[in-house]
C-alpha cells in the first residue's frame, strides 16, 4: 500500500467536517474550529491519501507543540481505510514532527471506551497517567452519553526509527496559547 502523507490545508476543511461527522458524531469539530486550528503557528496537521481513492482524505492527525510539551489534537482514519496501518503511520509521523520541534513529552486524551485508539497508543509507547471522570459529555459517533477520558503520555518523545518526515508549518518556541480551542479535545 503506497500512502501519501501531506500537510492539511484550508481547502480540506469541508471534507474534514463531513468525515468527522461519520467518525465523531456530536463531537465533530466545526469548520471555524478547523480554521482556527490550521491558522495557529504552533500546530502541525497532516493527512494521508491512498491511490485507490486518490483525492480523498483517508486519515488525518494533528498536534500542538508548546515548548517541551506537545499534545495530540486529533487522529482519525476513515472507516473504509481503517485497520490497514494508517493510524500507526499517522501517529509515527506526528511523533516525528513533534520530536523535530523539540517536544520531550506528548500527551493526549482518549475516551475510556475507545479500545481501538487506546491500543494504537499503547503499541506506540503511550502510558495511561490519569483518568478524567465524565470528561466527555456527548456520545461521540455511537458511544454512551458521557464517558471518562484516559490521559496518556509518551515520554521521552523519540523520532520513530522509520518515521516519515512530513512537511508542515514551522513551530516557533514556547507558546502560552494552550489547547483551549472550544471542542478541541479528541474523543
Ligand atoms: C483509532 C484509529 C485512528 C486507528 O486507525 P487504524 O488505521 O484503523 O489503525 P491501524 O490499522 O494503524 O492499527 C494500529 C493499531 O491500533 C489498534 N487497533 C486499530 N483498530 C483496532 C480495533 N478495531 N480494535 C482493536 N485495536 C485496534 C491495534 O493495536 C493496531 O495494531 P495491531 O493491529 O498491530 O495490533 C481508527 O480506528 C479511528 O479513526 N477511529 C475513529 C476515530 C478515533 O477514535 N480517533 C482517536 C481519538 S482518541
Amino acid at each position: 500500500m503506497s500512502a501519501l502523507l501531506r500537510p492539511l490545508r484550508w481547502w480540506d476543511v469541508e471534507e474534514l467536517v463531513a468525515l468527522e461527522q461519520v467518525l465523531f458524531g456530536a463531537d465533530t469539530w466545526t469548520a471555524p474550529t478547523w480554521w482556527a486550528e490550521l491558522a495557529q503557528p504552533n500546530r502541525w496537521y497532516t493527512c494521508v491519501q491512498l491511490p485507490e481513492r486518490a483525492g480523498e482524505i483517508a486519515g488525518y492527525a494533528g498536534a500542538a507543540v508548546n515548548g517541551a510539551q506537545a499534545d495530540v489534537m486529533t487522529i482519525a482514519v476513515a472507516p473504509w481505510a481503517q485497520c490497514r496501518g494508517l493510524g500507526r503511520q499517522l501517529l509515527d509521523a506526528l511523533v516525528a514532527a513533534v520530536a523535530e520541534r523539540g517536544a520531550s513529552e506528548l500527551l493526549l486524551e482518549v475516551r475510556a471506551d475507545n479500545t481501538a485508539a487506546q491500543r494504537l497508543y499503547a503499541r506506540a509507547g503511550f502510558e495511561r497517567i490519569a483518568v478524567r471522570r465524565g470528561y466527555y459529555q456527548s456520545g461521540g459517533a455511537q458511544g454512551p452519553p458521557s464517558a471518562d477520558a484516559w490521559v496518556m503520555r509518551l515520554r521521552p518523545v523519540r523520532r520513530p526509527v522509520s518515521g516519515p518526515s512530513v512537511p508542515g508549518p514551522s513551530v516557533p518556541g514556547p507558546s502560552v496559547s494552550g489547547l483551549s480551542v472550544p471542542g478541541a479535545s479528541i474523543p
